[in-house]
């Protein structure tokens, strides 16, 4: 009752007045209450000492390895604990929560076609620093997961117990990422750093960059107060815009490359911020995959727009500068988001020396063209549904004017079904990129117009702009049962703009089928 007794005082009185509310009598008495959904232990570290960009050098997350494998499966074990990590230079170390203590998390990599069991252990303080209960759930996005292993919102694990993920790694080769997705702290267990790299194989035998070449760049904002502790602040579960860029957790790192070509996988972390990313020589990319992996064709960009949750592969040539060049990845920005001084940097390239490696130095001008996904033409769709994400006054963030309620399933595809989806905003003033859970997807259209280029490529997450009307295609399947689908801003998922639909029937139940145990738990 408290949240939804809670919801009209989230809304600020600054959106009350742009929305032309304030004078209704019967609105002021929630409006008067309206507290901000704020937390920390000191004040937001001022605009003048938040560090220059630049200062602190690359890194990328260490892999993780197995601690045990057999004909068939790679064993896993992961802590989610808290820790306290340095991140900005000249302040105490940061509290963080992270999958073994670190955020990001250790990068995953499997084989295509080997299954892998990921052992999560929630070894978090019982109370977080915000104030709730930290249970977990834990979602593997991109992955065809079984209900019960999709990290569902409400199979929730408490502090003290374990889960054993099952993952059979049965789809095309892509970067995917695991992240909390526990039920309305999504975006606080986030933001404290619960979220990681999932990599199947190197893939398709092509001559891309690869092993040192191939390089994960997980990008996210964040606040920090005088203390350097993380402040979260989402304006009255608006958003949350931070003043500094993290790059695999550290502040607008600094790497040094050799005169090739690189494969960046890049994702956006970030709760709300979406980024429009490109070089500062103007150069173009060459994007050569999407979420769900490499895209049929290369695509040369000169900016795209980056959404929450979205992935990118890039692969940037840095042979055509000469040693000692300086090539940033800059944020040109996008309506709708809250920027700072600092907030149009991402990292910096620094071309350190020529290769000393030049094998898998190309991109080939065909990349994937088989994907089933790409494949899918709109006369094979049996039935179009829509999806309207909106935010109203008396529930919060909505899809089709409704809230998350677990027991109401909103669609109901057939297995192996065919069908469009098309999602739709109806202000200027409001960005979703929207997620669907399960499956892979191809865009159709957006406002009726062709993709953009670097959206050519198969997908589990689309940007959908301000006033915009995006057509995607998916084939439901290959398993049966209860799926989520949401937007990717963790603030608007937690308030509630989530909902699910369900495959087929007779699935698993995705609380009760496999639940999580108390510890200690059993060797794996
Ligand atoms: Cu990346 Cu339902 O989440
Ligand atoms: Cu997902
Ligand atoms: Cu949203």
């Amino acid at each position: 009752m408290e949240r939804k007794a809670g919801r009209i005082g989230r809304m600020s009185r600054k959106d009350a007045l742009k929305l032309g509310l304030l004078g209704s009598a019967a609105l002021m008495l929630p409006l008067e209450r309206t507290a901000r959904a704020e937390w920390s232990s000191g004040d937001r570290l001022p605009s003048s000492q938040v560090p220059p960009p630049f200062q602190v050098p690359f890194a990328a997350p260490p892999v993780l390895q197995p601690v045990r494998s057999d004909d068939t499966t790679d064993y896993f074990e992961v802590t989610m604990r808290s820790a306290r990590v340095p991140i900005v230079p000249g302040r105490p170390d940061t509290e963080i929560y992270g999958y073994n203590g670190i955020s990001p998390g250790p990068t995953i990599r499997v084989a295509r076609g080997r299954r892998a069991v990921v052992r999560q252990i929630n070894g978090l303080p019982s109370v977080s620093r915000f104030g709730y209960k930290t249970t977990t759930s834990v979602h593997l996005h991109g992955n065809q997961s079984a209900p019960q292993f999709d990290g569902y919102a409400e199979d929730l694990t408490a502090p003290g117990y374990y889960k054993d993920y099952v993952y059979p790694n049965d789809q095309d080769e892509r970067m995917l990422w695991y992240h909390d997705h526990a039920i309305h702290h999504t975006a606080q267990n986030a933001y404290m750093g619960l979220a990681g790299a999932y990599i199947t194989d190197e893939q398709l035998a092509l001559p891309i960059p690869k092993g040192r070449y191939d390089v994960p760049l997980v990008i996210r904002d964040a606040i920090f107060d005088t203390e350097g502790q993380l402040l979260y602040s989402d304006d009255d579960h608006k958003s949350l815009y931070g003043d500094v860029v993290l790059v695999n957790g550290r502040p607008w790192p600094v790497m040094k490359v050799e005169r090739r070509k690189y494969r960046f996988r890049l994702l956006n972390a970030s709760l709300s911020r979406s980024y429009r990313l490109a070089l500062s020589t103007g150069d173009p990319m060459t994007v050569i995959g999407t979420d769900a992996g490499l895209m049929p064709t290369p695509q040369q960009t000169g900016s795209f727009r980056f959404g929450m949750a979205e992935r990118y592969e890039v692969v940037i040539d840095f042979a055509k500068y000469p040693v000692g060049a300086k090539v940033d990845l800059k944020n040109l920005g996008l309506p709708n988001n809250e920027n700072y001084t600092s907030t149009q940097n991402v990292m910096r390239f620094e071309v350190a020396s020529e290769a000393t490696d030049t094998s898998s130095n190309e991109v080939p001008s065909e990349l994937n063209p088989n994907m089933e996904v790409m494949g899918l033409k709109a006369s094979q769709a049996i039935r179009t549904r829509t999806w309207t994400f909106d935010r109203s006054w008396s529930l919060g963030w909505t899809i089709n004017g409704k809230i998350w309620d677990k027991n109401r399933v909103d669609a109901r595809p057939a297995l192996g079904d065919i069908e469009i989806w098309e999602f739709r905003t109806r202000s200027s003033r409001w960005f979703h990129p929207v997620h669907v859970h399960l499956v892979d997807f191809k865009i159709l259209s957006r406002n009726g117009n062709a993709p953009f280029g670097y959206e050519r490529g198969s997908k589990d997450v689309v940007y959908v702009g301000e006033d915009e009307t995006v057509r995607v295609i998916a084939k439901f399947g290959p398993r049966k049962g209860k799926y989520m689908i949401h937007c990717h801003n963790l603030v608007h998922e937690d308030h509630d703009m989530m909902t699910q639909f369900e495959v087929g029937t007779g699935g698993p139940d995705p609380v009760t089928a496999a639940p999580p145990k108390a510890l200690p738990a059993p060797p794996l």
